[in-house]
């Protein structure tokens, strides 16, 4: 018996603990072509539609803003840029950034989603994605939907789930959050599922592989039996897989250990690393942290009670590529473990992993209750919103463990813990924050400041402990930028609306191109659109301004935007485009005119505004 259980329990142990190895979550790259497939297919004025009331009015559709409260109409759509734009608050960008902010979706999973509407089927670039295999994929989600489904309606026939409800009720699960979370009861049966299964049309092979089956001894049968089920939904709202409870808290029947959940096993559309509980309704919620807990039914509950922003993991310790998912989101994860000294311990791995995925965490404590469900069902929902605004930085949770360690009343104790604490203290890139928890621990201790000070540059001159974040090129780029002169009102303008005008058409990009060039504008977002309008004419095509958009999220999307929308005002001709030039030089001359201080200098600035002026002059006659 022990002999058995020992590697079984330490398997477990290692799932558990070990994250996996796997790519990142970060969105692959999906071709142009695609991309201009994808958007081709789908029109921006049927899919806003779903969402605003649009007429028409002129050459575009109108109607009032999803995205801020308003009146009297301000919302604007172009049928024939795909654009939308809202003068009211400044919303732009093209059908795939609406569909990311009315989906509350990434890049690609909102390309994702408007494929699937135009039965598109993305290729992935790593080669274990033909097409048959995203026919398998496409065959093991709806397998799962129809199981969904098929557990939903069992817990929802008295005849057959009566067990599973009184267990929710018993729970303090209400008939509501069964139906927003689809819960469901496995029947105590062999094979009901596996024929619900095979009357749609799918064969045994592929209902074992989907994990909805397992063969034991030369036979098959249902994996999920007398369990509550919880299907496990990802941001796209695909049922990936379940995880069903027993619904008692026996250890083992009948000498047979049996466990707790049974999660389902990886299938090609579920990999328990990669994806998190909860999360397709928490990404809705408009909160900007992340409540992270260890349990199904913690979820279940903090959500019934009205805090929506709460995931769980998937039965295994958290990973990478689940940091980096949920940062998509939040820009803090609140980690909300069990208070047990297992879960303590699972709180510092996550704060490491977090960290090192470039996040920021904090930690939930509860005091009296073992979980988040039973703390809210002994102290109510108000008790939990304290302790969530209570939630202490990672460093300070970090530090207080340590705290507890030793005796910081002794000499012997104090030389330990300041020891252990400045190794935490090393790895924080944030000097001001280093700074503060030296002078907390001096506090703490009766210690020099000065003293503790000195241990803590001693582990840092040792090991380069110091890892400063990689900037990327663009941000780099835009911080030069922005230290530079400003831009004045008119030179911006101008710019805009040169861009908007040789985006249209292609011989008034060629009267400007010998005489600017992309770097010249002064905007970063500027930039990279005048190198992309360029790169495309250079390459024979006609710029798209849907499809510029792409590379643009945030302020510099609607700064992007604001150059192709509305260009029926800027309607220009070569005589614009010159004049257009000429501004932007000038202004830019005056610019620097401006703050030039070099008396040398300044003559030179001089002369060039003067040869600017009769050039003007020139082509003016
Ligand atoms: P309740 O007992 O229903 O309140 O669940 P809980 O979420 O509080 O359970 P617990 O803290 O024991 O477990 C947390 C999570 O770990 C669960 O939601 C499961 O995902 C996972 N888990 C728990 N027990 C098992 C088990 O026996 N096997 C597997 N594979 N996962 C488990
Ligand atoms: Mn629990």
């Amino acid at each position: 018996m022990y002999g058995l259980y020992v590697p079984v329990y330490f398997f477990i142990l290692c799932v558990k603990i070990i994250p996996k190895k796997g790519e990142s979550v970060l969105p692959r790259r999906i071709s142009d072509d695609m991309i201009s497939r994808i958007c081709d297919e789908n029109d921006i004025i049927d899919y806003v539609s779903q969402y605003v009331q649009l007429k028409k009015s002129g050459r575009d559709y109108s109607g009032l803003c999803p995205f801020h409260n308003e009146k009297t109409p301000s919302f604007h759509v172009s049928q024939e840029k795909q654009l939308f734009h809202c003068f009211g608050c400044g919303a732009s960008g093209n059908l795939v950034q609406f569909v990311m902010r009315t989906e509350n979706l990434d890049f690609v999973d909102a390309l994702k989603l408007l494929a699937d509407r135009a039965g598109i089927v993305i290729p992935e670039d790593d080669d274990d994605f033909t097409d048959i295999s995203h026919e398998k994929k496409k065959r093991i989600l709806e397998m799962n939907r129809l199981a969904a489904r098929f557990f939903y309606s069992c817990l929802k026939n008295p005849s057959i789930g009566k067990t599973g409800l009184n267990y929710f009720a018993q729970r303090r699960i209400t008939g509501k959050t069964i139906t927003v979370y689809g819960l469901g009861y496995a029947p105590d049966s062999r094979d009901m599922l596996i024929n619900h299964l095979k009357s749609n049309n799918f064969k045994i092979e592929e209902i074992v592989e989907a994990g909805l089956a397992v063969q034991r001894n030369g036979k098959i049968h249902d994996k999920f039996r007398n369990r509550v089920m919880f299907p496990i939904i990802d941001v796209r709202g695909n049922v990936i897989g379940f995880g069903g409870r027993i619904m008692h808290n026996e250890k083992e029947i009948n000498g047979f250990k049996i466990p707790k959940y049974l999660n389902s096993p990886e299938t090609p559309v579920f990999d328990k690393g990669k994806n998190l509980f909860s999360l397709n309704l928490a990404k809705n919620s408009k909160a900007d942290d992340l409540i992270l807990s260890e349990g199904y039914m913690d979820v279940i509950s903090v959500y019934q009670a009205g805090i929506k922003n709460i995931v769980a993991t998937l039965g295994t310790a958290i990973t990478e590529n689940q940091a980096k998912l949920m940062m998509r989101y939040a820009n803090e994860i609140l980690i909300c473990y069990d208070s047990d000294e297992a879960g303590t311990k699972a709180a510092l791995r996550a704060i490491d992993i977090i960290n090192d995925s470039g996040g920021r965490a904090r930690v939930i404590r509860l005091k009296n209750a073992k979980d988040p469900d039973e703390y809210i069902n002994k102290n109510g929902i108000e008790k939990f919103r304290e302790a969530v605004k209570k939630a202490v930085p990672s460093t300070e949770f970090k530090i207080s463990l340590i705290k507890n360690q030793y005796d910081i009343k002794s000499t012997d104790g104090k030389i330990l813990f300041i020891d252990e604490v400045v190794k935490i203290l090393a790895k924080i890139k944030d000097a001001v924050e280093v700074d503060a928890y030296i002078t907390k621990v001096a506090d703490d201790t009766g210690i020099s400041r000065e003293a503790v000070l000195s241990k803590y540059r001693e582990v840092t001159s040792k090991k380069s402990y110091k890892r400063i974040p990689q900037k990327t090129e663009y941000q780099k780029k835009k911080e030069r930028i922005q230290r530079k002169i400003p831009i004045s009102q008119g030179l911006r303008e101008a710019e805009k609306r040169l861009l908007g005008l040789i985006s249209q058409q292609k011989k008034l990009y060629k009267i400007i191109k010998k005489d600017i060039e992309p770097e010249n504008f002064s905007t970063v977002v500027y930039q990279q659109l005048a190198k992309d309008i360029f790169d495309s004419y250079e390459n024979g095509v006609n710029p798209e301004p849907a499809m510029l958009l792409n590379k643009f999220s945030g302020d510099d999307l609607s700064e992007a935007s604001e150059v192709f929308y509305n260009l029926e005002v800027y309607s220009g001709d070569e005589a614009t485009v010159r004049e257009l030039l000429y501004t932007i030089k000038l202004e830019k001359l005056n610019a620097r005119i401006d703050t030039e201080t070099d008396v040398t200098l300044l003559s030179q600035l001089f002369s060039e505004r003067e040869k600017i002026l009769r050039e003007k002059t020139t082509w003016e006659e």
